[in-house]
């Protein structure tokens, strides 16, 4: 009897961490819709903000006025380049408005697909340049400078 508690113990405990596992959001390609790994990129990108991320596809960050400055230094580093300092549009498309190429950018995952993944023909995976914490706090950056209807800001419901 009391081995087979034991076991019944161990066995609701797997099945705990199994439906914790499934919780988690699973990320696709914008373009190919490949399954997303984390397995590969820039280190250090595991924190607690991201492992929350991953579970509740809500990025913490958004709002949080240090994280955004952070946000924005990466941003003037590994984006302007291409989508301009205030991300008005350049090489790459405008960032700041409510038209997208990929409308999955006006959800937190969406955004962070596109980041991690990469699209088309310039826009490659950023995944070795900037760890997914980094990703978050330029998102962050981002949506402060959103400038579109604030209705379709699907990542604010
Ligand atoms: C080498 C130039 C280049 C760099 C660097 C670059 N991008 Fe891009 N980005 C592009 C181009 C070109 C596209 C259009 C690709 C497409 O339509 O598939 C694009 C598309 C995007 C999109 C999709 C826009 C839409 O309308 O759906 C997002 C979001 C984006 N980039 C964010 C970023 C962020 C944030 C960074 C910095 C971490 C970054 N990009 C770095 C060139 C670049």
């Amino acid at each position: 009897m009391k081995a087979y508690t034991r076991w019944l113990g161990f066995m609701l405990a797997a099945l705990g961490m199994v439906s914790a596992a499934q919780a988690e959001i699973t990320f696709r390609h914008a373009v190919t819709g490949e399954t997303l790994s984390f397995e590969y990129g820039k280190e250090g990108g595991d924190t607690d903000a991201f492992k929350k991320f991953k579970e509740t596809g809500k990025n913490p960050y958004n709002g949080d006025k240090a994280v955004i400055d952070k946000g924005h230094s990466l941003y003037l580093t590994a984006c302007s380049g291409c989508h301009g300092h205030e991300a008005e549009g350049k090489l790459g498309p405008g960032l700041a408005d409510d038209y997208w190429t990929y409308p999955r950018a006006l959800t937190d995952v969406g955004l962070f697909e596109i980041l991690w993944g990469g699209a088309q023909g310039m826009m490659g995976p950023q995944n070795t340049n900037l760890n997914s914490d980094e990703m978050l706090q330029i998102m962050a950056w981002l949506r402060g400078l959103y400038t579109g209807d604030p209705s379709k800001a699907e990542w604010l419901k």
